[in-house]
């Protein structure tokens, strides 16, 4: 039986966009024209994320992106934690798709997936997931979350409330800059696919990617969805933001 055909899709992360203008806490760059130039240049969505300290996206910016997003007519994804304060937020402003990821205020970035192995936070993810389900039947869910087996055994009974698992991609990626095997991360992946798919939830990947450590995952076919972002941002320094996501959604296109 051959695998039904998938055209993934390039969701652009535009957080740093927001990292530089709070350096300076000046009203530039805007991401208001960041949002727009990557939906002008083909991305499929903008990905954004509220963190509980501020650090980059700001309350104003969730709503001002997703005035852009709806202009488009494409999908505003709001990444967050199960924070009550975050959670108030996107109750309020209704987003197309919610990413619950695991939120630190040490950290630098999202460091890994949600642990739903621990039973506190599965708990507390699973009340959040069938909240959300409940009182915003139109977003979808996805969780960020680690590709080994007994997190996916966690997921298959979360399967219900959710719509989606983003897989934390951070150490496929840091393998792919330090020239390491990818054999393992890749064999995983594909074996987190086929249980996904059993449970009839999308496949998205995410964190660390980069034009070049993206393309593995794209050669293997599985993933639906990519959220790209700090690499993009860097990138657009040299090449122009718009001409950054062109060239990779045309690059992800190519492995429809
Ligand atoms: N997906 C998720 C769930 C994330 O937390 C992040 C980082 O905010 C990304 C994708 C994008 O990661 P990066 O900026 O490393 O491309």
């Amino acid at each position: 039986m051959t695998a039904p055909k998938i055209t993934p899709r390039l969701g652009v992360n535009i957080d740093h966009v927001a990292t530089l203008r709070q350096a300076r806490g000046e009203l530039y760059p805007s991401v208001v024209d960041a949002a727009r130039i990557c939906l002008e240049q083909g991305a499929d969505q903008i990905t954004i994320h509220l963190r509980e300290d501020r650090r980059h996206i700001q309350d104003t910016d969730v709503e001002s992106v997703g005035l852009v997003t709806k202009k488009f007519e494409k999908p505003l994804n709001l990444e967050m934690g199960c924070s009550d304060g975050i959670i108030e937020i996107a109750l309020a402003v209704v987003p197309d798709w919610i990413c619950l990821v695991p939120e630190n205020r040490q950290e630098r970035t999202t460091e890994g997936g949600l642990n739903i192995k621990n039973e506190a936070t599965y708990q507390r993810v699973l009340a959040v997931c069938q909240r959300f389900k409940k009182i915003l039947p139109t977003t979808r869910i996805s969780l960020f979350v680690e590709s080994d087996q007994d997190t996916l055994d966690r997921i298959t009974s979360l399967a219900p409330s959710i719509d989606a698992v983003e897989i934390h991609t951070g150490h496929f990626a840091r393998d792919f800059i330090s020239g390491n095997d990818l054999r393992d991360h890749l064999k995983q992946y594909k074996t987190a696919h086929e249980h996904i798919k059993r449970l009839g939830l999308s496949y998205h990947a995410g964190h660390g990617l980069t034009g070049e450590s993206v393309v593995p995952l794209l050669e293997a076919k599985i993933f639906e969805e990519y959220n790209i972002g700090h690499w993009i941002i860097a990138e657009a320094v040299f090449k122009g933001l718009g001409a950054v996501v062109r060239d990779l959604n045309n690059l992800i296109k190519q492995y429809s």
